[in-house]
């Protein structure tokens, strides 16, 4: 072990007590981050005179060194130090000697560490921003292929109005786009730089906060320095966030799941995409679907974690916020594969439109329409709701639809009825029908389709500066 403290103790750490307290394990991850906040920080120091230009550039080759070995495998981040911040002093040190001991002036590890988990975290927020546009270019291009791909809605999972697959995978474009929307105000509000407020309230060197702020991408440096060191929000929102976009990659890898079933067939999943069974050589299973499922468990428990962590910090650094890390890690990195993974499995699922198509038609999916008809003949709603509710029944005895019955048939339940009933309830005037903005309408598709191509050409990738 190799701790930072030394001077005031009397007594080694009991090597259990320095194990549970340890975080290399994990925060081994920020290394690049640290090494970059440190760059940042020397490069400051020096502006403001208080590290010698010299010094400078002596522990900037030290720093690049080790950001390179580490890169390269040549030097290995090891267990033997407390965490990822003593281990990069530790060999600066090693490395350049005495300049190496002055890196830390005006700084503590609690505004270090704010400043790496916030260099991190950011840059995970545009990734996933990355990703969950990749898919919305997925989704907005089986859109555009399906404007007429007819397929039934459904509401209680029975099926309520036709409508088309456009229109079906459109309502999931829509929650992605406020995922990215989300993701991008939470960018906003953390883009601001922590390096600087020290322990906990700032130090007496005269450090030059907008300068590293600037040097690291920040608009700014953050204003209180107690808050510096002890807030997660951003952390805590982009929980929510990733916990959000997981609800509904989980919505729908249920409805894929439900669509790859024997019972309905709508889609056949690429092999590659999909598993086998050990046992029954029939199998194929939707594996990914159920996995990203699975996954969304995890991620809202990390949400659940912080959450529960914060809640009874008082001001400002306490131990408890090194717990910030490992399910935080754990989340980003699972919603990063669930988005890259459920894009290639839908990238590459083939519909089957004739059973769509046929299952569309039953069901009774243009009863609505069948009783909007009679409202266009002068019907009164109501009453038309239960002529068609009665001539639904009729249909069930018979065992067939609506649109089998003969004109004579239709009559005995409602003298109305004209020739014209089976033009205005097909399948194809049910849902061309629907032109509303936001309904399956093609007309209305195309608009909505137009717009959101737009929206996706003009929606700004997030990237630092
Ligand atoms: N490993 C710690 C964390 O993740 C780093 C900060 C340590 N600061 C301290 N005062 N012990 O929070």
């Amino acid at each position: 072990m190799a701790d930072l403290w030394g001077g005031r103790f009397t007594k080694d750490t009991d090597q259990m007590v320095y194990e549970f307290n340890a975080s290399i394990n994990f925060d081994k991850k920020l290394y690049k981050q640290d090494i970059q906040g440190s760059m940042a920080h020397v490069k400051m120091l020096a502006k403001q005179n208080i590290l010698t230009e010299s010094d400078k550039e002596v522990i900037l080759k030290g720093l690049q060194s080790i950001l390179e070995d580490v890169e390269n495998g040549t030097l290995v981040i090891d267990m033997k130090y407390e965490d990822i911040h003593s281990f990069v002093e530790a060999n600066l040190i090693d490395r350049v000697g005495e300049a190496g001991k002055r890196l830390h002036t005006g700084r503590s590890r609690n505004d270090q560490v704010a400043l790496d988990m916030r260099l991190y975290t950011r840059e995970q927020v545009e990734r996933t921003d990355l990703l969950v546009k990749t898919l919305m270019n997925t989704i907005l291009k089986t859109m555009e292929e399906n404007v007429e791909t007819y397929m039934p809605g459904f509401t209680h999972l029975q099926k309520a109005q036709p409508t088309t697959l456009a229109h079906h995978y459109g309502a999931y474009f829509e929650m992605f786009k406020r995922d990215r929307e989300r993701l991008h105000d939470i960018y906003k509000r953390m883009n601001y730089c922590p390096l600087g407020a020290g322990a906990l309230a700032g130090t007496t060197y005269p450090l030059d906060r907008n300068y590293t702020a600037k040097l690291l991408g920040f608009y700014g440096p953050t204003l209180n320095s107690m808050d510096s060191v002890s807030d997660r929000d951003y952390l805590i929102e982009f929980l929510a966030a990733m916990a959000t976009i997981m609800m509904h990659l989980s919505r729908f890898s249920e409805e894929i799941i439900i669509w790859n079933s024997n019972e309905y067939q709508f889609v056949e999943i690429d092999d590659a995409y999909s598993t086998g069974s050990s046992i029954m050589p029939q199998k194929k299973n939707p594996d990914i679907a159920e996995l990203v499922r699975g996954k969304t468990g995890r991620v809202y428990g990390a949400l659940m974690s912080l959450l529960t962590t914060m809640k009874g910090i008082p001001l400002a650094y306490n131990k408890d916020m090194q717990e910030d890390k490992e399910m935080a890690f754990d989340a980003m990195e699972n919603v990063q594969n669930c988005l890259i993974l459920f894009n290639g499995m839908i990238e590459t699922m083939k519909f089957r439109e004739d059973k769509m198509a046929k299952s569309a038609l039953g069901g009774f999916t243009n009863a609505t329409d069948a009783a909007d008809y009679l409202v266009n003949k002068g019907v009164p709603f109501r009453d038309a709701h239960g002529i068609i509710g009665r001539l639904v029944l009729y249909c069930i005895e018979k065992n067939c639809a609506i649109d089998d019955l003969s004109l004579d048939e239709l009559k005995d339940i409602s003298e109305v009825f004209e020739k014209d009933i089976y033009e205005a309830i097909s399948l194809e005037t049910c849902v061309e029908k629907r032109l509303t903005i936001g309904a399956p309408g093609m007309d209305a598709m195309r608009e909505v389709i137009a717009i959101n191509k737009e929206y996706l050409k003009s929606f700004p990738e997030l990237s630092v500066k």
